[in-house]
């Protein structure tokens, strides 16, 4: 195994795909609705990568010291036969962590499978605990109920849930203690998200954002909390246990308090472009490569794109970067 760093001295550690730029909500601040509507052209299906493709990358990828694979979308679970992919991704050498962000709704179709498949965790999105909330925050009008059924059926395969929750203020901000609430008597590891300026058409201003300071103060206030040691290097949430219990709860703090000194995450979109960051405006095409009739080096070329890499968005970021540089949107990076 060769290992490689970029400009900054960044190792390559995790690669995130995207297999669906598609997705049964509408939240607010990843795909509105007013703009992902029924006209909304997603990509059509041959375009996508086949798990075949995905397969090769994440090989080249893992060639280069990578151990960590997240699948994303959209929404990965309306990819068809998902837990085929798992499968193939979890025997692939010096592969040590297999996970997929999800919003739960399908997972009692597919919990069972994707663990049969080897999956063992998942991440899931909640924004509220109070219907009314949640069905603002979706887009879709859908309750908890169907989520927290998710969440059940995940537990039930004893796949390990962190539930992830993205902040905006005066929508869904005071649902931050009932969350944190509901998640700690359940023993479920809760990570509020500050919410960022990804993609061009979520409206984002900073201050809409409630920094992980805010989010916090509110914790300590309520229930205390005590900081923990990350539980691995470049994790982005930052970790905290209850004074009174063991559960732990988080804050992804993208926006106030940036992790790009310790990136390791390559994206790949659902039509095959590597990116080196959340918020890179252009991409590396391995599709074309993959289907080109000459034979290509991907380990190579993984290799080149990650040496000249010099991304640190998050740190730079201004409200004028945030309204001025082009984005791309999350749901075809891949969150
Ligand atoms: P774990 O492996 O469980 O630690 O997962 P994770 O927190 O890395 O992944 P998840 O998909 O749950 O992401 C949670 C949030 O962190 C999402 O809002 C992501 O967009 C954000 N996030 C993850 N990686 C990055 C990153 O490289 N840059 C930025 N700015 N945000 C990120
Ligand atoms: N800001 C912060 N987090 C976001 N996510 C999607 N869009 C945004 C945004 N604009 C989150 C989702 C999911 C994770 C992959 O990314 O809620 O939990
Ligand atoms: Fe779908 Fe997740 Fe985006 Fe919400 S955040 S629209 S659930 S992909
Ligand atoms: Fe990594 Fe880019 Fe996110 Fe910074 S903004 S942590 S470089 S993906």
């Amino acid at each position: 195994m060769t290992s490689v760093v970029d400009r900054l001295e960044r190792p390559l550690r995790d690669i995130r795909i995207s297999v669906t730029d598609q997705c049964n909500f509408r939240c607010s601040y990843c795909m509105p609705a007013e703009i992902f509507g029924p006209d909304y052209a997603f990509l059509p299906k041959e375009q996508y990568l086949t798990f075949e493709e995905i397969v090769k990358v994440v090989q080249a990828a893992a060639s280069l010291g990578v151990e960590k694979v997240r699948i994303t979308g959209g929404e990965p679970l309306l990819r068809k036969d998902l837990p085929e992919l798992v499968s193939e991704l979890t025997k692939i050498d010096g592969i040590l962590d297999v996970a997929l962000t999800t919003n739960a709704v399908f997972l009692p179709k597919q919990a069972a499978a994707l663990k049969k498949a080897g999956l063992k965790r998942v991440n899931i999105s909640l924004d509220a605990i109070e219907d009314d909330v949640f069905k603002q925050m979706n887009g879709r009008g859908v309750g908890i109920k169907p989520v927290l059924k998710g969440i059940e059926a995940a537990q039930k395969e004893n796949l390990q849930v962190k539930v992830n929750m993205v902040v905006r203020k005066d929508v869904n901000d005071e649902q931050i203690i009932p969350m944190a609430a509901y998640f700690k008597e359940k023993g479920i590891n809760l990570r509020f998200i500050e919410f960022m300026d990804v993609g061009s058409t979520n409206g984002w201003k900073l201050d809409s954002v409630i920094t992980k300071a805010e989010i916090i103060s509110k914790l300590e206030d309520h229930f205390g909390v005590q900081p923990m040691n990350p539980a691995y290097y470049g994790e982005v949430a930052s970790r905290y246990q209850y004074a009174d219990s063991k559960v732990e709860v988080g804050v992804i703090s993208s926006v106030s308090q940036s992790f790009c000194s310790s990136c390791t995450r390559a994206r790949v979109s659902v039509e095959g472009k590597l990116y080196t960051c959340l918020f890179a405006t252009k991409g590396t095409d391995l599709r074309a490569l993959l289907r080109d009739e000459n034979e290509h080096d991907l380990k190579e070329v993984l290799s080149q794109v990650w040496n000249t890499r010099t991304d640190r968005y998050s740190d730079e970021r201004t409200e004028e970067t945030a309204a001025t540089r082009p984005k791309i949107e999350m749901s075809y990076i891949g969150g």
